[in-house]
C-alpha cells in the first residue's frame, strides 16, 4: 500500500545521546513505511550504536564523519543534503541543537544540514537540566522561528536517574511528527479542516447512556489524510480510544449538544467540515440526577430530538458562505442511495459517503469500509472494499477538487 512515507528521501541525523537505540527503530519503521532512510551519525552517536545497526534495518548505508574526508567526501555533504525530502535529527543532543541554531558546520550531520534546504524535524533528548538551560531553550526557539519541527521532548525518566522534561519522543510518535513535516505544503495547506468522529453519549443517568457502535476510526483517518495534505485540522470527537493524529487540535466532546457546540463555535475559519461523526438522533429529555435503581421498577425514558448538526450548518453557511465544501455521511442498512440522496439534498451538502452497515467489512468498528460517495453535481464514485486510511485519501482528493472547483 502507498502510504505519506513511500519513496521519501529522509536524511537521519543520530547524535550523541542514550536514545540512539531508539533512533535504530525509527530507522527500522520508516524503511519499513516505504521511505529511503539514510543516516548520518556524529562521532558522539558512534559511541552509542554503530553505523551497521542502522545499515541492516535501512538497507542503505550509513555514514560517519569519516565519509566527509573520503574521496567523495566533498560533494557527500552537499548530495545528502540536497536530495533529501525531508530532515530528521533523532535524537538531537543540546551540542548539536546549539550549532544547528548558530550555523556551525563542524562534521558530516551539521554541514548536511547547512547545505539542505528541504524541511527538518528535530527531536530533542538531553537532561532535563540542560533541556531547561536558557542557551537550549533560546536555540530551540531559534531553530523553531527558523521552520524547523520541534518534536518533544517528553517528560518522564531519564538517563541521569532524574525525573523530567528531557526524553525523546518515542519512535511511533516521531513517526506522527515526520509524517506532519512530510504533508506541509501539500494541497491543502493553508486550509482549516474540521473533523468529526465517533458516537455521541447521551445520559440517561450518571452510569448509564445510549450511544452507538461507531469506533472513530473512519473519522480519525480522515483527519491524517487532511494532515497528510497539509492542513490545519481540527478533530471534534465523541469518545473514543483511538490516538490523536499528530498535529491536529483534538475537541474531545460527549454528548450531541457539546459536539453542536463545538462545530459550530470551530466554523467561521473553516474551509472544510467533514462530518463522520455518527451523532445520535435522540437522548433521553431529563437524564436522572441519581443512578436509576432496580427497586424503583422499569423505567420508561422519554426521548426528545438531539440538535441536527448539519442542518445548522447549513443555515450559517448560507448567510456566511463558508465552509466551502461539507461533507456528510450516511450508515444505512436499507435502501442505501435513496436515504443517502435525501440527506444529500436535505443537509444541502457538496457530497455524502454512503455506507452499507450490513455488509461484511465495512462499516462500525473494522478498519476497512466500502463506500458510495454521491455528489452534489450527480457525480458518484463507487469505491471497492478498502482501508479507512484509503477512503479518507479519496474524500480528501475530491475535497481538493470541490475547493478548486469553488475557487474557479
Ligand atoms: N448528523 C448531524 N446531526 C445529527 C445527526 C446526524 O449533523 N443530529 C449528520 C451525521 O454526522 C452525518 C449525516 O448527518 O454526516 C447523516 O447522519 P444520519 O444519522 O445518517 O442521518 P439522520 O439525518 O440522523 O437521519 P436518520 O438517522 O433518520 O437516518
Amino acid at each position: 500500500m502507498n502510504t505519506p512515507f513511500s519513496g521519501k528521501k529522509i536524511l537521519l541525523g543520530v547524535t550523541g545521546s542514550i536514545a540512539c537505540y531508539k533512533a535504530a527503530d525509527l530507522a527500522s519503521k520508516l524503511a519499513q513505511a516505504g521511505a529511503l532512510v539514510d543516516v548520518v551519525l556524529t562521532e558522539a552517536a558512534t559511541h552509542f550504536v554503530s553505523p551497521l545497526t542502522f545499515q541492516s534495518v535501512t538497507g542503505r548505508r550509513a555514514y560517519v564523519d569519516a565519509d566527509l574526508w573520503g574521496s567523495e567526501g566533498h560533494v557527500q555533504h552537499i548530495a545528502l543534503g540536497h536530495s533529501a525530502n525531508l530532515l530528521v535529527i533523532a535524537p538531537a543532543s543540546a551540542n548539536t541543537l546549539a550549532k544547528l541554531a548558530h550555523g556551525i558546520a563542524d562534521n558530516l550531520l551539521t554541514v548536511s544540514v547547512l547545505a539542505a534546504s528541504c524541511p527538518l524535524v528535530l527531536a530533542p533528548a538531553m537532561d532535563g537540566g540542560m533541556y531547561n538551560h536558557p542557551a537550549t531553550q533560546a536555540n530551540l526557539a531559534l531553530l523553531e522561528q527558523r521552520g524547523a519541527l520541534i518534536a518533544g521532548p517528553g517528560e518522564g525518566h531519564l538517563a541521569s536517574g532524574l525525573t523530567g522534561k528531557g526524553r525523546m519522543l518515542e519512535p511511533a510518535e516521531l513517526m506522527g511528527y515526520i509524517r506532519l513535516a512530510l504533508g506541509r505544503g501539500g494541497a491543502l495547506s493553508g486550509r482549516r479542516v474540521l473533523v468529526t468522529a465517533g458516537g455521541t453519549q447521551e445520559p440517561i443517568d450518571p452510569v448509564r447512556a445510549i450511544t452507538n457502535r461507531s469506533s472513530g476510526k473512519q473519522g480519525f483517518a480522515l483527519a491524517q489524510a487532511a494532515l497528510d495534505l497539509g492542513a490545519q485540522v481540527t478533530l471534534v470527537a465523541g469518545p473514543a480510544d483511538l490516538p490523536t493524529p499528530v498535529g491536529a487540535q483534538r475537541v474531545d466532546v460527549r454528548t450531541a449538544a457539546e459536539m453542536h457546540q463545538a462545530v459550530l463555535a470551530a466554523l467561521p475559519d473553516c474551509d472544510v467540515l467533514l462530518m463522520a461523526a455518527a451523532v445520535a438522533d435522540f437522548r433521553p429529555t431529563a437524564p436522572a440526577e441519581n443512578k436509576i435503581k432496580k427497586e424503583t421498577g422499569i423505567p420508561t425514558i422519554q426521548l426528545e430530538k438531539t440538535p441536527d448538526i448539519l442542518r445548522d450548518v447549513a443555515q450559517v453557511r448560507q448567510s456566511t458562505a463558508r465552509p466551502h465544501v461539507v461533507v456528510g455521511f450516511a450508515a444505512e442498512s436499507e435502501a442505501l442511495l435513496d436515504n443517502a440522496e435525501r440527506k444529500l439534498h436535505e443537509k444541502r451538502l457538496d457530497m455524502i459517503a454512503a455506507n452499507d452497515i450490513r455488509a461484511a467489512d465495512a462499516g462500525f468498528g473494522v478498519d476497512t469500509n466500502r463506500v458510495i460517495l454521491l455528489h452534489a453535481s450527480g457525480k458518484v464514485d463507487n469505491l471497492p472494499l478498502i482501508s479507512k486510511a484509503e477512503v479518507a485519501a479519496f474524500i480528501l482528493q475530491r475535497v481538493v477538487e470541490l475547493l478548486a472547483g469553488v475557487a474557479g
